[in-house]
């Protein structure tokens, strides 16, 4: 039998192979961490608990789960216009269609027919007035997926075409919002600003985001007793679908279970937006009462549903003539599409995370929720945060250059420190030098000062390759800033062979909760983490659970499996001290025995055979846990408080050349060192943190979201739309967990979050464009570069740059030359 380790050691091989395939004879690709924690790596470290089935193709997703043989497959209907009024709409040639059991619009809705996610404002079909490209106006359900297809052609749709608003900031100079503006204070903004020695302003253009997860949307439903379904769905808030389905129908919430058991991949783009699909499979469901499966083609889901939020940022900052911030003014416009969806919380995230790393002094940060005609735009790993930090370290580069001092000095003066410990919103940063260790660290791991010299030389010398360096810091708020949502639930059970399980309501997308989880029960029972098994999350094993999303999710339902594994374990040791006689007092579960007493009068019982005493004692072997966040609030009202139970860290340094007369460009060496607290599990969490930064760096350079001038997406599959590939890794990537830091918050075994953190380390090369871009004017000034930053809009840049050079022009004080 071959274990887990002798599996992920040739894994580890097979993919030095691939890479050096891929890379030539380049590089390797990271360091291994150092040798002094190999062993305590190797306890945590362990395989994603689906690992095996991943890689052999035996994960069952939604399309994997056997249907009955009756089952209806269901197509949609969707607009092919952005903004308009449905005049007509005629299914009759649609029901006469080969294999065709039902049609189904908005008339067809029992129950709810808004199914808004916080505010109302989604229909779940339309009815009279139109508002994207790809949005639901029927749906058909019949005996092939192909005769679905094919009958939703059948339809006569009339529509009175109207002119679509897809200008986010035209629609924010109309105050054309989803949701009121929102302003966090603190001190005088006005007054730092007119003190200040020095005002510089910026503007920037950061792209949206399609989430690509490799499973699509999509759900089962089948109908079951009484008036009930359970829905099969791929969906990180299977109690908000619940919740959607039951008001749908029109039925009670326990009328309706909900089943998530893995993901392929969710991103936030399964937060909200798997709902509408279980909603209408239900639907179908209900009428026919037969199963119905509905899964959305990659080119309707990229249509169908809402992406990252683009952003208009601006800022406008004082600082002295070391470069640190005295105070300003900062703006950002949240692209929302149509509707609100989550779009108060992601813009409210952007304004938490305009500050980053650095104190922002006296600043006033506003946020604006400018409505489009486009898919209501939601969740995507960092929820706004990334967009929101864009902005201040687009003020850090042109600060730098504008005191004539390196970026990263000026990003080091400006941190959280003490006296300047205080954010924009009122909360106050504790572990204060963590981030500037990091820092250092990163500085000497990376060799940053040498390397720093190196690209300067090499840029002097090469007129047209031109390398760029930076180093980019992320502090990241952990926690729902939506504080109701801090909770989790846990149900365990110790069947009597000794062999638990444990349910939670966090759902696995690839992120490894479910080991993490596995591992915090086996850890609390003193089991091996085989004996220790995680099943699909269900609504009626843990009811009414937040969404797996704010990177909380192993914070949350890890400290709620902790709950119920400790409750077992103490009933067990106080039933075992008065069955065996033995000492309560000191007793443990270690290595699968409880062991009581010390030295002579040790005592150890087997597991199994306690579990058989105690139930044979008529002992409970099964427990619930709970959790929720202690000490966070936030007071819209003020725009004050402390929304985050601790904040997460990391740094990056990027390097990249890019060649001048085409603007092409290759990242060349990452190093990064990223804060995870104690490390729940090494070995997950190096995945997350390289994931997450090569997802980052997609985002900001490769992957542009195309519309034409109706408001179509045109950037809707992978021909169109490049999401990074194993051949965009950097050549050197050496990526590190910071060792010796516990959270000084009382996480779950005082790890941190690490989900969405690393995504934002890749604006380390966002910045290391800028910085190349920077040498041809002699790094004057840092060029306005705005996102996706293509080898286009790169190129762009260093032509408007080379112009200006030639023509002798001064150089504009201000870093918003248009591009
Ligand atoms: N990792 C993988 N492999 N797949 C995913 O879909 N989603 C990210 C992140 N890491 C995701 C992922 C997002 S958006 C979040 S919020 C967290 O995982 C959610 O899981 P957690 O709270 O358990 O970290
Ligand atoms: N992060 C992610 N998802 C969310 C949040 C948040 O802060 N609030 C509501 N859904
Ligand atoms: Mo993650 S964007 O919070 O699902």
């Amino acid at each position: 039998m071959r274990t887990l380790t002798d599996i992920s050691r040739d894994s580890a091989k097979a993919r030095r192979e691939q890479q050096d395939a891929n890379k030539g004879d380049g590089p390797l690709a990271r360091d291994t961490t150092a040798e002094a924690n190999r062993d305590e790596n190797r306890r945590h470290a362990r395989a994603h608990e689906s690992a095996i089935k991943h890689v052999t193709g035996r994960a069952a997703y939604i399309d994997d789960i056997p249907a009955p043989g009756d089952a209806l497959h269901v197509a949609l209907g969707l607009s092919p216009v952005a903004h308009g009024r449905l005049t007509r709409l005629d299914l009759e040639r649609v029901k006469r269609a080969p294999g065709v059991v039902d049609a189904i619009t908005i008339v067809d809705v029992p129950g709810h027919t808004d199914i808004g996610p916080v505010f109302p404002g989604d229909p779940l079909f339309v009815d009279d007035e139109i508002s994207y490209v790809g949005q639901t106006l029927f749906a058909v359900a019949a005996t092939s997926y192909k005769a679905a297809r094919l009958a939703v052609k059948e339809a006569v749709i009339e529509i009175d075409e109207q002119p679509a608003s897809l200008d986010a900031l035209a629609a924010a100079e109309a105050s054309d919002v989803v949701r009121p503006t929102h302003v966090q204070q603190r001190g005088d903004w006005q007054r730092a600003l007119d003190d200040a020695p020095h005002v510089l302003e910026g503007e920037q253009f950061v792209g949206g985001q399609e989430h690509f997860y490799l499973e699509g949307q999509a759900c089962l439903v089948t109908p079951s007793e009484d008036e009930g379904v359970v829905v099969y769905t791929s969906n990180q808030h299977p109690s908000e679908t619940q919740k959607l389905v039951a008001e749908v129908l029109d039925v009670p919430f326990h009328a309706v279970t909900v089943e998530t058991r893995r993901m392929g991949g969710g991103f936030g783009g399964k937060e909200t937006q798997a709902s509408p699909w279980a909603c209408i499979a239900a639907l179908v469901a209900r009428r026919t009462g037969r199963a119905a499966r509905l899964r959305l083609p990659r080119a309707e889901d990229t249509r169908a549903t809402g992406k990252r939020h683009p952003f208009h940022n601006r800022y406008r900052l004082g600082f002295d003539g070391r470069g640190v911030i005295q105070g300003g003014d900062v703006t950002v416009i949240g692209d929302c599409g149509y509707s609100p969806d989550l779009s108060e919380a992601v813009v409210d995230r952007a304004m938490f995370h305009a500050d980053n790393a650095y104190s922002l002094g006296d600043a006033r940060v506003t946020g604006i929720r400018a409505r489009t005609h486009t898919a209501s735009n939601t969740a995507f790993r960092g929820f706004g945060g990334p967009q929101g930090m864009m902005i201040v370290e687009a003020a850090m580069d042109d600060i730098a250059r504008h005191v004539g001092e390196d970026p990263l000095t000026v990003r080091k003066r400006n941190l959280y420190r003490p006296g300047r410990d205080v954010t924009h919103y009122g909360q106050t940063v504790e572990q204060l030098d963590l981030l500037a260790e990091i820092i250092e660290r990163l500085e000497e791991s990376s060799d940053y000062w040498q390397r720093r010299r190196d690209v300067s030389d090499y840029n002097a010398r090469n007129p047209v390759l031109k390398k760029g360096l930076s180093l980019t810091p992320v502090k990241f708020g952990i926690s729902f800033t939506a504080k109701h949502l801090n909770q989790a639930g846990a149900l365990l059970h110790v069947y009597t062979d000794g062999s638990v399980m444990i349910n939670h309501g966090g759902t696995e997308m690839g992120q490894g909760l479910h080991t993490k989880v596995c591992q915090v029960a086996a850890r609390e029972l003193g089991l091996d983490l085989e004996q220790v098994r995680i099943t699909a999350t269900r609504t009626d094993k843990v009811p009414n659970t937040s969404p797996t999303a704010a990177s909380s999710g192993a914070d949350l339902n890890g400290m709620a499996a902790r709950d119920a594994a400790s409750q077992v374990r103490e009933r067990l040791f106080d039933f075992a001290a008065e069955h065996y006689a033995l000492d309560r007092e000191g007793m443990r579960l270690e290595d699968g025995e409880l062991i009581a007493g010390h030295g002579e009068s040790e005592r150890r019982i087997a597991w199994g055979e306690l579990v058989q005493a105690a139930y044979l004692g008529r002992i409970s072997l099964s427990a619930k846990g709970f959790y929720s966040t202690p000490l966070i609030h936030y007071d819209r009202a003020t725009g004050r408080g402390r929304p985050f139970y601790y904040y997460a860290h990391g740094a990056a340094v990027s390097e990249v050349m890019i060649d001048t007369l085409t603007g092409e460009y290759r990242v060349t060496r990452v190093d990064i060192l990223h804060d995870v607290g104690d490390s729940l599990n090494p070995a997950i969490d190096m995945g997350q943190v390289e994931g997450g930064f090569i997802q980052g760096m997609g985002w900001l350079t490769s992957e542009e979201l195309k519309w034409d001038d109706k408001g179509r997406l045109i950037s809707d599959g992978p021909s169109t739309y490049k999401i990074p590939a194993f051949g965009d890794l950097p050549p050197v990537f050496n990526v590190e967990l910071l060792q010796g830091h516990p959270n000084s918050q009382a996480s779950i075994y005082r790890s941190k979050a690490v989900g969405e953190p690393p995504l934002m380390l890749g604006i380390s090369v966002w910045s290391a464009l800028r910085d190349a871009l920077a040498s041809l004017v002699d790094y004057r000034h840092c060029p306005r570069l705005d996102t996706p930053a293509t080898p286009e809009r790169v190129l762009m840049v260093a032509e408007a740059l080379r112009d200006s050079t030639r023509a002798g022009s001064t150089q504009p004080e201000t870093s918003d030359d248009p591009v």
